[in-house]
């Protein structure tokens, strides 16, 4: 009869180790058993950058990279995206089931009422030199929410954490429109709990001298559509930074802000920003070929392609591109499309991106939307930050509740020296 599991053989010692599969994978504490002797530590694996390690199980999100499928919660993004608000998604990701009308107004009362920051909070942030990026400005003072809800410790206590969650998704897109205000030297806005999430947001970043902001409806779908598609991503570097942070223990907010900071490198969420740069250098159609070629030859990498997982057409790219067409409707095409059109075009037919199946991902075309609804490159990366909140408090939640977790903490291959001797300080020689 077969076996389940896998049966390996140490040629060092010829002793035959049983290892049972675990949901399609095997735990790397089984292979610990393999050992030449008593003194010996035992079998690791080595796996820089987690490129085959599952680091925890999951019921949030779903990706098959091959076939470019994401789904929240089983969810398909296609249908979200067209079917559901933000906020619907976000009692999703936390709570696991789509909410029902009475649900979902409670969830929104909750967040609503926890979308204004502490005036010291405001404070703090007038502490930042006029051009601080705003990514920056987002993550410390994200952190610094640390500083005014001290319970937010008690990590093990549900209704605790509960109200985090609330605070932080309420709070971070007043947060982020600070950020965007203090750039421009302009008032701070306070929310307005009449609107909805993504309106809400423009009218904080936009609002001037009027009574009331009202924000083109198009523009704010189109925003709250962005946010959707950004709302979670299973264990990218931002989402393994909350968990492995949480890990210690360490209250919801410094967690988040540890999370945004791993979002603002150019490798992640800060790509998009790097793509409206890389357009900008290219400056024409005419000039994509040579681009391309330049890339090809090792200069530098085209930003917005390529995935860890997806190795197909990311799906989140393929909603933005139509979503920009609605926005454009209203903004004017942003000439920089036409760039983006011709390097998909070409990149998509050239054997060195086939052969790598590097695709555009979600970055490609979200700042170029962005810009057009009238946001500053330094500004994407925080827009990303806002809904990914969401997600990056889901997977916390998921990690908490998890009794199989404890606090992270990798193994590594020492190969540095032997015990030495030091050597005083007048018997050293330079090296
Ligand atoms: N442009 C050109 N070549 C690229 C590339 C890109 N955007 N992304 C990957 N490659 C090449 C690598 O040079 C490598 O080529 P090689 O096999 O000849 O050495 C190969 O494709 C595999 O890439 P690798 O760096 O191993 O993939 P990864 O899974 O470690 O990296 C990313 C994934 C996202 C970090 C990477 O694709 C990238 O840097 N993309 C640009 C930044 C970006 O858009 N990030 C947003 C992600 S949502």
């Amino acid at each position: 009869m077969k076996k389940d599991g896998l049966t390996i053989v140490d040629n060092r010692t010829d002793e035959t180790y049983e290892v049972p599969f675990h949901k399609g994978t095997i735990r790397a504490m089984d292979l610990r058993k393999i050992k030449t002797g008593p003194d010996d530590f035992g079998l690791m694996t080595y796996d820089p950058a987690f490129m085959n390690t599952a680091s925890c199980h999951s019921a949030i999100t779903y990706i098959d990279g091959d076939k470019g499928i994401l789904r929240y919660r089983g969810y398909p993004i296609e249908q979200l995206a067209e079917h559901c608000t933000f906020l619907e998604v976000a009692y999703l990701l936390l709570e696991g089931e789509l909410p029902n009308q009475a649900q979902l107004k409670t969830w929104i009362d909750n967040i609503t009422h926890h979308t204004m920051l502490h005036e010291s909070t405001k404070h703090f942030l007038e502490g930042f030199r006029y051009d601080a990026h705003p990514m920056a400005m987002f993550i410390s003072t994200v952190a610094a929410l640390a500083t005014n809800y001290p319970e937010a410790r008690h990590v093990h206590d549900a209704e605790t954490r509960r109200l985090q969650i609330y605070r932080l998704i309420g709070k971070v897109p007043t947060i982020a429109a600070y950020t965007y205000r203090h750039g421009l030297g302009f008032p701070y806005v306070y929310p307005d709990n009449d609107l909805g999430y993504s309106e809400n947001f423009l009218n904080m970043l936009w609002k001037m001298a009027e009574a009331k902001y009202q924000a083109n409806p198009v523009l704010a779908r189109a925003l709250d559509i962005l946010f959707i598609l950004h709302a979670d991503h299973e264990q990218n570097c931002s989402a393994n930074v909350m968990r492995s942070v949480g890990s210690s223990q360490a209250d919801p907010f410094v967690a988040t802000a540890a999370a945004a900071a791993a979002l603002s490198g150019p490798l992640h969420g800060g790509a998009n920003e790097e793509v409206l740069k890389m357009i900008d250098e290219i400056g024409s159609k005419d000039r994509v070929p040579a681009y391309i070629e330049g890339i090809k030859a090792g200069k530098g990498k085209l930003m917005g392609f390529g995935h860890r997982v997806y190795k197909n057409y990311d799906p989140r790219a393929r909603i933005i591109k139509e979503t920009a067409e609605r926005v454009f409707e209203i903004t004017g095409k942003n000439p920089k499309l036409d760039i983006a059109l011709e390097l998909e075009r070409i990149a998509l037919e050239d054997e060195y991106f086939i052969k790598r199946k590097l695709y555009p991902n979600v970055d490609f075309y979200s700042g170029i939307i962005y810009q057009a609804m009238g946001f500053n490159p330094d500004m994407f990366t925080v827009l990303f930050a806002i809904p990914r909140t969401a997600g990056w408090l889901a997977q916390w939640e998921e990690m908490v509740s998890d009794p199989e977790q404890k606090i992270a903490r990798p193994r590594q291959i020492y190969t540095g020296h032997e015990e030495r001797k030091v050597v005083p300080m007048a018997e050293r020689e330079a090296k």
